[in-house]
């Protein structure tokens, strides 16, 4: 009997000791990360910090199926940050939100260790499909303001998702995304060259065109020369008769009389 209560105690301290060692992890990634903290009794004031806790209780809740109080909790951080975090998001250590108004994290989101999200950011679904259809974002990954990754997509480790980026499909670990639809700008560090645009050397597709046209027509009309020369219609200097009896000097057709 007492044996069995000093193992309930000592796992119950086993959780709290893992508790505080995640919620210490969540403190040293807003002190690293947000360069405006000047203190750690500060950072106590942040409510993306206190978005990712209540998170973590919530979470906590729901997955012993306590649906409805995860639900509660979920509902009082978002009415107290402005972060909406569904409870059954699957969030690693070291998550900082960065002021945080607005974000929005769906149920089957995933989120690796130390990542770094802004606020206005969206990790949602496309539709009203079931199952997994919420982001799997990798370690170490930053999701700029206003983003919205959306769909059961991969962000990989160490990517960067630019603010105002629309990502709508996977994302390479290392990979810069910018833009709408979200495009990679940087791979491992090198950026990607865009397209040349220099408007005085713009490609004339009509002008191509008509250049292989005179080109093919010029060859057929070799073709042809050397056929007729071969049946003996014309000489060495291209003159003699057409095939249809026409006269012909030079290659070129002679008018006959009446047509000029
Ligand atoms: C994308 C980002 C991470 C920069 O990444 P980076 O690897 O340093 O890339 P660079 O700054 O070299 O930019 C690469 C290209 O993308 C463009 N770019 C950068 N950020 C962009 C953005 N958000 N939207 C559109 N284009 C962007 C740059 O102009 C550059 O274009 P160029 O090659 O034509 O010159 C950064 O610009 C960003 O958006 N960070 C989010 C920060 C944030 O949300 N802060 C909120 C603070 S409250």
């Amino acid at each position: 009997m007492v044996a069995k209560r000093r193992g309930k105690i000592s796992h119950l301290n086993g959780r709290c000791s893992r508790a505080l060692e995640t919620f210490r992890d969540d403190l040293r990634a807003a002190r690293e990360r947000d360069p405006a903290a000047h203190s750690t009794t500060e950072l106590l004031l942040y409510q993306g910090l206190h978005a990712v806790w209540m998170h973590r209780l919530a979470h906590a809740l729901y997955v012993r199926g306590y649906r409805f109080p995860a639900r509660l909790v979920s509902q009082i951080s978002r009415f107290f940050t402005g972060i909406e975090i569904h409870p059954g998001a699957r969030i690693g250590r070291g998550l900082f939100i960065d002021h945080g108004m607005g974000v929005v994290i769906g149920e089957t989101t995933e989120i690796g260790d130390d990542v770094t999200i802004y606020q206005g950011v969206t990790l949602g679904g496309t539709g009203k499909q079931g199952g997994k259809r919420h982001p799997t974002v990798g370690n170490r990954v930053i999701v700029g303001t206003a983003a919205q990754v959306l769909g059961p997509l991969v962000i990989g480790d160490d990517a960067k998702i630019g603010a105002g980026a629309i990502v709508v499909k996977d994302v390479p670990p290392a990979t810069t995304v910018v833009g709408n639809p979200g495009r990679p700008v940087v791979i491992s560090g090198k950026r990607i060259m865009g397209p040349d645009i220099e408007h005085t050397r713009l490609p004339d597709p009509v002008a191509e065109s008509l250049e292989t046209l005179t080109r093919r027509v010029t060859e057929l009309e070799h073709h042809v020369e050397a056929a007729q020369r071969g049946a003996g219609l014309i000489d060495g200097s291209g003159n003699g008769r057409f095939p249809d009896g026409r006269p012909r000097v030079e290659g070129r057709e002679v008018p006959t009389q009446g047509e000029s």
